[in-house]
């Protein structure tokens, strides 16, 4: 009864936004969306709903309080407040961290859309937001939850946290499986993967459920005395356990201890079909292949990894950052930055990594260079040795005195460790729940040391350009072939990213043409090292041969591994193996 009602209310809020007289489509070259004639009916939905732990979810954009007329009335303040808390919108399973994937613009330039700014007078719809979902707890809901979507035909988004910068846990008219609140922990002391030699031990694993965040994980491993390769963002809201190491997963410990996949000993997944499977170097070696960086939403829905700690070790920081009286790169700013680029092979073979960008002050609009580097285990004296002229190049710049460069920070320090590190340079921070798109690519080292002027001239002009040093040393050390993974990665030392954003509203032609910028500045960056390629997780939606783009020559295996594993291409995310078959909304066979 219940069912039948929400059910109803959901056609109520939605049917506006889908074609009532759509004619049926839901032939098997097509998925079935919401508001076609095969979507599931209230008794299929109660029949779900008896097989899974939790009440069936009903996603609903963030700002949908705002809009009482339509939707359920609440607080619009909170909205207002909330609206960039990282942590606010991975806790819904209507939002994205980024606002603009949440919005679906129709092929003839109309977009869907539900607004935090009432002012702008557009209804608000569904847009990209899934329709209805299962909250998964435990691998029986994602097993109940897999077969009724394949039963169906449904068009399945598989979402954790929904940073996915691609916009890939989202889908208009989709079913989601949430894992978000599987968030079992386990230490083991010693770790045997299933099927290993009892011989085989890794002392200080951590199993963690795919809906557990780097938060999390660093407090867990921090209460063991132990480090976890993980990714950094304010809050450390990004999962540990889903797609960051489903695409690879790169962190500041990478050059010390290899990309998240390296540190990856076993993966629990189900698959299309509902079978559960262990995956680890015995048992479905293909399948633990394809999941250490074959991509996410690909293969299956993975419900835990289990990942190699680190010893926890003292680090060196050291932080630079200098602001220019101009919104172009002036002449210091371009010496220091080409100084910067010369010596990233030194600064790397001296065991730093870390990142640096160069991106305009928001107040002022002038740019700005700054850089943030780490050293594992090393001394103050080491640290200076190799960073300390950089600094002293930066204030002998700025002293030469005409204002046209300044240096407003410059620290060499020692840190406990890398939690203390990170709870000090990491805290929540209000980031999420802007509009962008990035483009990205991953440098080798070996042009890098080529070309360093060439890198420079062509980085200079990237506007937002962050340039993370996580390759080189154990991550170069991996045979480029043993997973997944873009083999660029192994050769690679810088993975630079740019981004574009726009304002809530803009219209569609002007976002067009921020990306079709996005997209000649991509051709020049690629141009710098044709034969790399770009991280997964973060590179532009806009590739114009993607599966050579992120997998590399691994890009033939994993098509086959995911047929094996999923031969009704459930799982089909953008630009990810097997989407070539689709169209570009990912819901008919080409
Ligand atoms: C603020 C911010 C900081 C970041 N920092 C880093 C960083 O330091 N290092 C780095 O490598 N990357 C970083 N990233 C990129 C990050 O790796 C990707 O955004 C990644 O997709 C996030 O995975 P998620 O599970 O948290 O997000 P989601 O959006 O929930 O999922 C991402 C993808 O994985 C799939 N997926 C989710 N859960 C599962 C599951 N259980 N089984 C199978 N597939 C699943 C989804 O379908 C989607 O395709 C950052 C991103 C942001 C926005
Ligand atoms: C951000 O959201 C989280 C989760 O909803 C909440 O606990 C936290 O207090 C919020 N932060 C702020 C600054 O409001
Ligand atoms: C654009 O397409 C959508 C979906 O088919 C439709 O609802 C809308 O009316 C169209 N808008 C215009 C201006 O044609
Ligand atoms: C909301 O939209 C109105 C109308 O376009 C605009 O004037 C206003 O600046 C916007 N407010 C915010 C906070 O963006
Ligand atoms: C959580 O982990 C414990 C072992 O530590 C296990 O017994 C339990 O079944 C797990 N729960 C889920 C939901 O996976
Ligand atoms: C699921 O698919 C696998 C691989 O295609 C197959 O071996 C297995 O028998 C299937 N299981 C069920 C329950 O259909
Ligand atoms: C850390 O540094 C100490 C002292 O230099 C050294 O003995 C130890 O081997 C180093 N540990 C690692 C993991 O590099
Ligand atoms: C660090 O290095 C710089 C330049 O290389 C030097 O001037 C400075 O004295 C050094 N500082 C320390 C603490 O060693
Ligand atoms: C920046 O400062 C320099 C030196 O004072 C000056 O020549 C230049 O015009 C300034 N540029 C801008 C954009 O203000
Ligand atoms: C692209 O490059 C041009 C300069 O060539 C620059 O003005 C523009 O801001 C860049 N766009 C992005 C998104 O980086």
């Amino acid at each position: 009864m219940q069912l039948s009602i929400l059910a109803y209310s959901l056609y109520l809020l939605l049917s506006p936004t889908f074609s009532a007289a759509a004619p049926p489509i839901a032939q098997d070259r097509c998925r079935c969306l919401f508001g076609d004639a095969c979507w599931p009916s209230a008794d299929d939905l109660a029949e779900l709903q008896k097989q899974v732990s939790q009440p069936l979810l009903q996603p609903l954009p963030p700002a949908s309080p705002c809009y009482p007329v339509s939707h359920p009335s609440g607080n619009c303040d909170e909205i207002h407040q909330q609206w960039t808390n990282a942590s606010w919108r991975a806790d819904q399973a209507g939002a994205m961290q980024g606002e603009n994937f949440e919005t679906f613009v129709f092929s003839n330039g109309t977009t869907s859309a539900c607004f935090m700014n009432t002012s702008l007078g557009v209804p608000c719809t569904q847009g990209s937001v899934p329709v209805i979902g299962v909250d998964a707890r435990n691998d029986v809901d994602v097993q109940a939850a897999v077969n009724f979507a394949g039963s169906h035909n449904l068009r399945l988004v598989v979402k954790s946290t929904g940073h996915d910068l691609s916009g890939r846990s989202t889908a208009r008219g989709s079913f989601i499986v949430w894992t978000h609140h599987m968030k079992n922990i386990t230490f083991h002391d010693t770790f045997t993967p299933d099927g290993a030699p009892t011989s085989e031990t890794h002392d200080h694993a951590i199993t963690l459920g795919s809906g557990v965040q780097w938060q999390e994980a660093y407090e867990a491993v921090n209460a063991k005395d132990r480090v976890l390769v993980g990714g950094l963002s304010a809050g450390g809201t990004v999962g540990a356990a889903s797609g960051w190491v489903l695409g690879g997963g790169h962190s500041v410990l990478s050059p010390s201890f290899g990309l998240g996949v390296d540190n990856a000993l076993q993966f629990t997944m189900v698959s299309s079909n509902g079978t559960r499977y262990v995956a680890n170097a015995y048992q479905n070696p293909d399948l633990f292949f394809a999941l250490r960086g074959g991509g996410g939403g690909t293969y299956g829905i993975v419900t835990s990894v289990t990942y190699q700690t680190h010893p926890n070790l003292p680090l060196i920081t050291a932080i630079i950052s200098t602001s220019t009286n101009s919104s172009t790169p002036n002449a210091p700013l371009q010496t220091l930055f080409s100084e910067l680029i010369h010596i990233t092979p030194s600064l790397s073979d001296a065991g730093w990594s870390g990142f640096f960008s160069l991106a305009p002050d928001p107040s002022t609009g002038t740019l700005g260079l700054s850089a943030f580097y780490v050293m594992l285990n090393g001394t103050i004296d080491q640290a200076n040795a190799s960073i300390g002229p950089f600094f002293s190049s930066a204030r002998s710049l700025a002293a030469s005195g005409d204002g046209s460069l300044t240096v407003q920070t410059a620290i060499i320090t020692p840190v406990d460790s890398f939690f203390t590190w990170y709870n000090t340079f990491f805290p929540q921070a209000s980031s999420a729940g802007t509009n962008g798109a990035l483009g990205s690519w991953l440098l080798p080292r070996d042009v890098i040391e080529a070309n360093p002027d060439e890198v420079a001239q062509t980085l200079l002009p990237l506007t937002e350009l962050t340039v993370s040093m996580v390759g080189g040393g154990a991550v170069s050390k991996v045979n480029p072939g043993a997973m997944g993974v873009n083999p660029a990665w192994r050769k690679a030392l810088l993975h630079t990213i740019f981004a574009t954003g726009w304002a809530e509203g803009t219209p569609v032609d002007i976002i067009n043409q921020l990306v079709d910028g996005l997209k000649q500045n991509m051709t020049t960056l690629r141009a710098l090292a044709p034969e790399s390629g770009a991280y997964f997780n973060e590179a532009s939606l806009f590739e114009p041969d993607p599966q050579r783009t992120f997998f590399g020559d691994n890009r033939f295996k994993l098509k086959t591994i995911k047929q094996d594993f999923d031969p009704i291409d459930l799982f089909v995310v953008a630009e990810g193996i097997g989407s070539d078959d689709w169209d570009a909304d990912l819901v008919c066979r080409l």
